[in-house]
Order: structure tokens, then C-alpha cells, then sequence
């Protein structure tokens, strides 16, 4: 490289200075969005939330209780919605911060009728919801042969029928309003295989793909459907399992990264994937499993 090459290419541009106009840069038209260069802090408010409700379905548990309390962070308006109304309320406290106005309710994600019925009251009352978050689910491992028919039913009612319960109920609003954020819950599951969790794994796989069906057909009326997949987290769910110390180290030697994950690992994902930076992201799962699926 010849010396005045490597001038050009080093070339600083002081505040107050026009910059190169660079042949790269296109100039701006309707299809390539804002003009450039962009004003400063044109980027800033990608993440706020301000304005928004977000229902957060299983907001009594583990996952979405940290999730719940991010996006009252960034300025949503927070509903939580549980089997354990105890557990609702909780995090509803939890999640004081201007704004917030947190509810809680009592909500069985198995009942598509008491689905209907919250989703509409917490619509009047908010006057629509702009983000869910479909979090609520249960576990059932037995070695494969074992399972009953009750067992299948109750992991595959609360984990995948529940999700598209919820998510046709609230739905329907946000069709109308012309402007939605939906994001499930999925897991490492969705993508492997492991022993003795068969119906758990049909239910997260199930997300997956339904997740990518609702998005190539929402998104023209400005809904979009993620979700995300997360790998073993300390909560409930998983208290019984990672409580075996040989399970336990078993299950840490294929994470990368070294460790379980924390509820507080999700939730910039969380909220990334509800705001407005994410409005071109949609049908996919992001997993957050510190490397695991990457191996
Ligand atoms: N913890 C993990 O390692 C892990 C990993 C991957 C995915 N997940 C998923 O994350 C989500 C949250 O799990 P968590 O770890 O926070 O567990 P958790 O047990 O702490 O929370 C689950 C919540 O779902 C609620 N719930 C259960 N059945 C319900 C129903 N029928 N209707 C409404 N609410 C119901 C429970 O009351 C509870 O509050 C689940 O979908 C789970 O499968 C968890």
C-alpha cells in the first residue's frame, strides 16, 4: 500500500468536519430508511419500551419473573398472568417502577375458554396489549417407556397447546391494531435430543416451528413471533434435577461457557426481541445456552 493510500484509509474526521463522502453510502430513498450520516442519539431509544404493556405468561416462575422486571425496566406497562396467583402477584410487586402499573392474574394457560376471558379483561383494562411473553410450562422426565397418557397430555397442554392458546387470543388485538411483539419461551430442547423428557421435547420442538408459522403469517400486519431457548437455568422447573451434584457436573461439562444459566442471562434478549431494534428479527429462536447448541 503506497503512502498516500494508507493517509486515505487513516484519515480522521473532526467534529464539525463533513465527512468523505464515501461510495458506499447511498443516497437516501424511500426503500433505504433513514438518511445518512444519522443525527447522534437517533439510535438511543431502540430498547425503550415506554408506552407499551407487555403480558408476561408465567410470570410467577423463575425465567419470567427476571423478564417481567427487564421490561418494566425499559418502561412497559407489566400484566403477569400464572396458574399461582400468589406467585403473579409477587413479581407484580416486583415490578414496581414508574409506570409499571403492574396487575397480576390468575390465568390457567391449559383452559382456552379462562384464556379468552383474561386476555379480554386485561385488554379493556390496558387498552391492548403490545408484547407477550408466553413463559408458563411444567416438566415430566421419566424414562420413555414410562410416561402415561396423563403425563403427555399435561406437558404438551401447558407447554405447546398453551402457547397457541395464548398466543391466537392475544393475537386476535394485535392484528387489529396493527402492531405486535410475541416471544415464547422455548429451550435447548427445541434443537436436541435428550433421554427421558420425550413430551417436553415435542412441546419445545413444537414451538419452534409454530413460532416460525405464526410469523410468515402475521408479520404484514406488523407482528412479529421469536422466541428464545435457553439452556439449564436454576429455577423450579429445573431445582430437582440440577440437584444431583453427578447430573450436575455432567450437564455443566457440555455448556462451553462453564455454568448453568441465570433467569438475568435472558433478559436483554428478552427485551431486544420485543422492542422496536428487533422489527426485522422474526420466526426465529435465539438460544441462550452459553455455547451449548453450539458445540
Ligand atoms: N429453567 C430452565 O432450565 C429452562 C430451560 C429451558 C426452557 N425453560 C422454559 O422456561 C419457561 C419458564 O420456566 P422456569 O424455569 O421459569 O420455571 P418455573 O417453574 O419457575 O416457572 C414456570 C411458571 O409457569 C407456571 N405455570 C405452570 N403451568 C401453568 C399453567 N397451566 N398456566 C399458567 N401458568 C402455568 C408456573 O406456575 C410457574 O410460575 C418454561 O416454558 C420452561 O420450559 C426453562
Amino acid at each position: 500500500m503506497s503512502e498516500d493510500d494508507a493517509k486515505r484509509r487513516l484519515r480522521l474526521v473532526r467534529p464539525g468536519e463533513e465527512p468523505p463522502v464515501s461510495a458506499t453510502s447511498p443516497p437516501p430513498s424511500s426503500h433505504q430508511g433513514m438518511p445518512f450520516p444519522y443525527p447522534p442519539g437517533i439510535f438511543a431509544n431502540l430498547f425503550d419500551l415506554t408506552g407499551k404493556t407487555a403480558l408476561i405468561v408465567g410470570g410467577g416462575g423463575g425465567l419470567s419473573r427476571a423478564i417481567a422486571c427487564a421490561m418494566a425496566d425499559f418502561g412497559a406497562r407489566i400484566a403477569i398472568a400464572d396458574m399461582n396467583l400468589a406467585n403473579a402477584e409477587t413479581t407484580a410487586a416486583a415490578c414496581d417502577r414508574p409506570g409499571a402499573d403492574a396487575m397480576a392474574a390468575m390465568l390457567d394457560v391449559t383452559d382456552p375458554d379462562m384464556v379468552e376471558d383474561v386476555v379480554a379483561q386485561i385488554e379493556a383494562q390496558t387498552g391492548g396489549i403490545d408484547i407477550l411473553l408466553n413463559g408458563a410450562g411444567i416438566t415430566i422426565r421419566k424414562p420413555a417407556i414410562d410416561f402415561t397418557p396423563e403425563d403427555w397430555m399435561a406437558v404438551i397442554n401447558t407447554n405447546l397447546s398453551g402457547v397457541f392458546y395464548v398466543t391466537q387470543a392475544v393475537g386476535r388485538g394485535m392484528l387489529q391494531r396493527g402492531y405486535g411483539r410475541i416471544l415464547s419461551i422455548g429451550s435447548v430442547s427445541s434443537l436436541l435430543g435428550h433421554p427421558e423428557n420425550q413430551p417436553y421435547a415435542a412441546a419445545k420442538g413444537g414451538i419452534a416451528i409454530m413460532t416460525k408459522s405464526f410469523a410468515t403469517e402475521w408479520a404484514p400486519y406488523g407482528v412479529t413471533i421469536n422466541a428464545i431457548g435457553p439452556a439449564y437455568t436454576q429455577t423450579e422447573l429445573t431445582r430437582n434435577i440440577l440437584a444431583d451434584p453427578h447430573v450436575q457436573s455432567k450437564l455443566v461439562s457440555r455448556i462451553p461457557t462453564g455454568r448453568f444459566g441465570l433467569p438475568e442471562d435472558l433478559v436483554g434478549a428478552a427485551v431486544f426481541l420485543c422492542s422496536e431494534s428487533a422489527r426485522f428479527v422474526n420466526g426465529q429462536t435465539l438460544y441462550i445456552d452459553g455455547g451449548l447448541t453450539a458445540d
